[in-house]
């Protein structure tokens, strides 16, 4: 299994946020991982449509967008519009799920789940075979720097033969990705990844002070064994 890194941009420099995504780009990263958070849903206010529409001529890559919101159903047309490639909402915010994710993907855009660290996972028993996409969110949402949830690479492990056995398929026939989200650094990346996790988010351990943001995805890459 190829393993793609997410940057996150939460952590970026948002005075010049193009620059920044752009570099994740020349660094190597398969997607440019996109945290929206409302300040009702997640303690936390970041971005909107505007934002995503703003960047988005600054990368080629597969815009990520990890809804953190309330009522996402009010939102996905924009994000879609402006440029979104994946589209993912919480379980816990969304009454009518299989609705919500038919309607992403009627717009021609790749929906994802994500689930809180204390969701179950029996709560993706019957949108499993619908989705493109599963985040498991390995810290609580709100805040980029948090510390790795330890218990999440079990969860992760009971994920990916869930996963296996539903073999779910995106509009392109490919298998549905699992995703990981928070305190991916190089000390856990590889760990992680042998769990069962395909996708992995990093936000801090790519955009900090102490490493260019190429370096810091060569060194996740180099924990990798790649
Ligand atoms: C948390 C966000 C994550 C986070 C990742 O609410 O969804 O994407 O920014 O940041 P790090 O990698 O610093 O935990
Ligand atoms: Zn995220």
């Amino acid at each position: 299994m190829t393993i793609k890194i997410a940057p996150s941009i939460l952590s970026a420099d948002f005075a010049r946020l193009g620059g920044q995504v752009a570099e994740a780009e020349a660094g190597g990263a398969d997607y440019i991982h996109i945290d929206v958070m409302d300040g009702h849903f997640v303690p936390n206010i970041t971005l909107g449509p505007l934002v995503v529409e703003a960047i988005r001529p600054y990368s080629k890559l597969t815009f990520d967008a990890h809804l953190m919101i309330e009522n996402p159903q009010l939102y996905i047309a924009d994000f879609a519009r402006v440029g979104a490639d994946i589209i993912t909402v919480h379980y816990e915010a969304v009454t009518h799920l299989h609705r919500l994710v038919q309607a992403i993907q009627s717009m021609g855009k790749r929906a994802g789940v994500a689930l809180n660290p204390a969701t179950p996972l029996a709560c993706l028993e019957e949108i499993l075979p619908y989705a493109d996409l599963i985040l498991i969110m390995s810290v609580n949402p709100g805040f980029g720097g948090q510390s790795y949830i330890p218990t999440t690479n079990d969860k992760i492990g009971r994920l990916r033969k869930m996963l296996d056995a539903v073999n779910p398929r995106n509009l392109s026939g490919k298998p549905a990705e699992l995703e990981v989200d928070g305190g991916v650094k190089a000390s856990n990346i590889a760990s992680v990844a042998a769990a069962g996790a395909e996708v992995l988010v990093a936000g801090s351990a790519v955009y900090n002070k102490e490493q260019s943001v190429a370096s810091a995805i060569a060194s996740l890459r180099r924990a990798l064994g790649e």
